[in-house]
């Protein structure tokens, strides 16, 4: 299996503490990777790490990313610059506060692709359409004001994408979409995937979103992989309590999506609570003092499966 994305053991520390702490996942050419987990868990940061776009305070203090087999970990600021949006892109939850309000769509899309303006408005034009933009020749010309969210959103899809991408990171793209549109982006993104062989990392909090788009999930908690498998695998027999308590958690008819991971009894440790073992114990209904101790390894359960965790026979 050809990888377009490695991430071995990344460590992104913040002060003195690992706040992502050892992750690792790969993605394929044409695969959507869900990255889940509840709010602060390092979900954001490590998406900024695969852009090497960190914040000025955080360190990545370990680790390696691979792009298409090449380690862009060392590379210096001018090669990264090549590398983005031409190798890797990424869009973001607030589609309006990522474009450019002074300047028209088309033109934006087209600066992302880097072509001269001539053969440039045709490719802008066919990449409007193929996110699903009605009408590309009226709205190439059209500022974000004039678009709704869900348009700006297939706007900066189309811009992350038109250079052709190995690999796009979408962190939590559809948050702020309400919940039709936010079923179409799915959608896109999933035929993108699956046209053009683009590698999907999809970051959110929402088990409703991983179930409908993902192929493969890796469920975070606290800044490390609690569980990491199969989406069909992962929710048909969870092999870690936070991810089964998650589950248990989603409504059978998902009616308020946003409050799906508030039935979990307690909430995340901040980073300067993190102790020596699992950062799950002070949540968990089988943590015991081993917990406490020694942090648990991620170790295969079944195929391509594997979970964080002492206790992995408890769950059924
Ligand atoms: N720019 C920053 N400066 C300081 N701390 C940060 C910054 N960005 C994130 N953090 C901290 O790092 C941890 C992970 O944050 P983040 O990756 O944004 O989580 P998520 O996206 O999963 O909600 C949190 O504890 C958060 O408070
Ligand atoms: S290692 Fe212990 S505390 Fe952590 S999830 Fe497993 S049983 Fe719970
Ligand atoms: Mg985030």
């Amino acid at each position: 299996m050809s990888v377009a994305l490695q991430v071995s053991d990344l460590r992104l520390a913040i002060g003195g503490v690992n706040v992502v702490d050892g992750i690792a996942f790969s993605v394929a050419p044409g695969e959507v990777m869900a990255l889940v987990g509840e709010s602060g868990c390092g979900k954001s940061l490590t998406a900024q790490a695969l852009l090497r776009l960190l914040p000025r305070q955080v360190r990545q203090t370990g680790g390696r990313i691979l792009l298409e087999g090449e380690d862009i970990t060392a590379l210096p600021e001018r090669r990264l610059r090549q590398i983005r949006g031409r190798r890797i892109s990424m869009i973001f939850q607030e589609p309006q506060a990522a474009l450019d309000p002074l300047s028209p769509v088309g033109a934006q899309v087209r600066e992302a692709s880097g072509l001269a303006s001539v053969a440039a408005r045709e490719a802008v034009r066919r990449m409007l359409a193929e996110v699903g933009i009605a009408d590309p020749d009226r709205r190439i010309d059209q500022y974000p004001f004039e678009l709704s969210g869900g348009m700006c959103q297939r706007v900066m899809i189309a811009s992350a994408l038109i250079s052709r991408p190995a690999v796009l990171v979408a962190d939590e793209p559809t948050t702020a979409l309400d919940v039709t549109i936010q079923a179409q982006i799915l959608d896109l993104l999933r035929r993108l995937a699956a046209e053009r062989g683009t590698a999907i990392v999809l970051i959110t909090h929402d088990m409703g979103v991983v179930a409908d788009i993902a192929e493969r999930v890796a469920v975070m908690y606290a800044g490390r992989i609690a569980e990491i498998g199969p989406t069909a695998a992962v929710f048909s027999r969870p092999r870690h309590p936070y991810t089964a308590l998650l589950l248990a958690a989603i409504p059978r008819l998902a009616d308020e999506p946003k409050s799906r991971l508030a039935v979990i009894e307690g909430s995340v440790p901040q980073p300067s609570e993190y102790g020596a073992g699992c950062r799950f114990v002070g949540r968990c209904p089988f943590a015991d003092a081993r917990c406490n101790a020694e942090p648990p390894p991620l170790l295969e359960t079944d195929d391509g499966h594997f979970s964080a965790c002492w206790h992995t026979e408890r769950l059924a």
